[in-house]
């Protein structure tokens, strides 16, 4: 049987590195890169580290307001899928290039599979929100990562074709540890707090990114902060300074993130997939958000919501200690359990 994988984001590639390499020993799979994550260490850094094969399309599309990017990805994605006649289709997460393989694959009929279905932030405001609704509203089977993600598709009807398979994440970050330790990478040294911020809700309004800035001034770590584009752009064109604890880096490969992430003391971070790297890596986390789709994080209190204009944000950070008991959430050996559902059920 032949699989298209769907991705364009660097979330997305990190899920398909485990997944793609069991698919690939039950399957035909193709993968296709709709272009919308493009720099070096955005895209082809997190494909080496995962060694996840090159893609045999790459639509080059990036940029835009969300309705041009997902439209532009769609015509593309619809062109391959007619050409590649595939048995069924993979998306994973909740960007624009989630939306357009899932809407492309419901037109043409083609079953499609959504990995880490059934998150809700339950805030419609952020495009993700939608792309979350709609991609599990027109796949055939959702592969949810977490029991409260199975209780939402519940809640909107979806029980009959969601399956709990754990967090694909997990694999990855088995695999990055193994590595790790046999490079014996562990050369950073701890005690700095690891932050990255990218939402447009954080980054886009340069008055709060400053604000940000100035209070994370204050912390008295050493702060390590890979930039994400979107957030660099802004920055940059606002001439915004930063306090000189604040060491602001090019984003890195996944090894090196997972490396950064294992040896900080503290994250703090605006990003879904960190805060859930940060729990199964034992690290507390602060999110710089007013809700989570993560929810179980929050629970463990491993990580917590804070919002940087509360006059105690700097106590908050310091003083956040997690607790002694910490639980599994995100399962094991996730992507063979996704590839046996798979050959069970299409
Ligand atoms: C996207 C996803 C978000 C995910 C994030 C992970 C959507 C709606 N959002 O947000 O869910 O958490 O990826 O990083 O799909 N840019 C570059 N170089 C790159 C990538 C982006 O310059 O390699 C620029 C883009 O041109 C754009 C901006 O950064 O101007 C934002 O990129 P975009 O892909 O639109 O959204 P993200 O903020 O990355």
């Amino acid at each position: 049987m032949k699989v298209l994988s769907i991705v364009g984001a660097r979330p997305q590639f990190v899920k398909l590195g485990p997944l793609s390499r069991e698919i690939r020993k039950s399957f035909d799979e193709k993968i296709i890169h709709t272009g919308q994550h493009f720099d070096e260490n955005m895209s082809k850094l997190i494909f080496d580290d995962l060694n996840i094969p090159k893609p045999d399309y790459y639509c080059d599309i990036h940029g835009g307001k969300h309705g041009e990017q997902t439209g532009r990805m769609m015509v593309e994605l619809e062109k391959i899928f007619l050409k590649e006649k595939s048995d069924f289709a993979i998306v994973f997460g909740d960007t624009n290039s989630t939306l357009a393989g899932s809407l492309v694959a419901a037109k043409l009929g083609i079953k499609s599979v959504h990995v880490e279905a059934g998150l809700r932030s339950f805030n419609r405001a952020m495009p993700e929100e939608i792309n979350r609704i709609v991609s599990d509203h027109t796949s055939d089977y959702l592969f949810a990562p977490t029991k409260t993600a199975i209780e939402n598709l519940g809640k909107e009807g979806l029980s009959d074709k969601a399956f709990l398979v754990g967090d694909i994440m997990m694999d990855s970050i088995e695999y990055a540890k193994r590595l790790i330790l046999a490079k014996n990478k562990n050369s950073v040294s701890k005690g700095f707090y690891l932050v990255t911020l990218h939402r447009p809700y954080n980054v886009d309004n340069p008055v709060k990114l400053r604000m940000i800035l100035q209070k994370l001034g204050k912390l008295e770590h050493k702060i390590i902060f890979p930039m994400h584009p979107r957030t660099k752009n802004i920055l940059v064109s606002n001439n915004i300074i930063v306090n000189s604890n604040i060491e602001i880096i090019e984003p890195v490969g996944y090894l090196d993130f997972i490396d950064l992430q294992l040896n900080s003391k503290k994250i703090i971070t605006d990003s879904g997939g960190i805060q859930k790297e940060a729990y199964m890596l034992k690290v507390p986390c602060l999110t710089l958000r007013s809700e989570t789709e993560w929810v179980e994080t929050i629970e463990s209190g491993w990580n917590r919501l804070v919002d940087v204009n509360n006059s105690d944000f700097v106590k908050t950070v310091s003083n956040f200690q997690p607790p002694d008991k910490y639980f599994e959430l995100f399962g094991k050996n996730v992507a063979d359990a996704m590839v046996n559902k798979m050959l069970e059920i299409i």
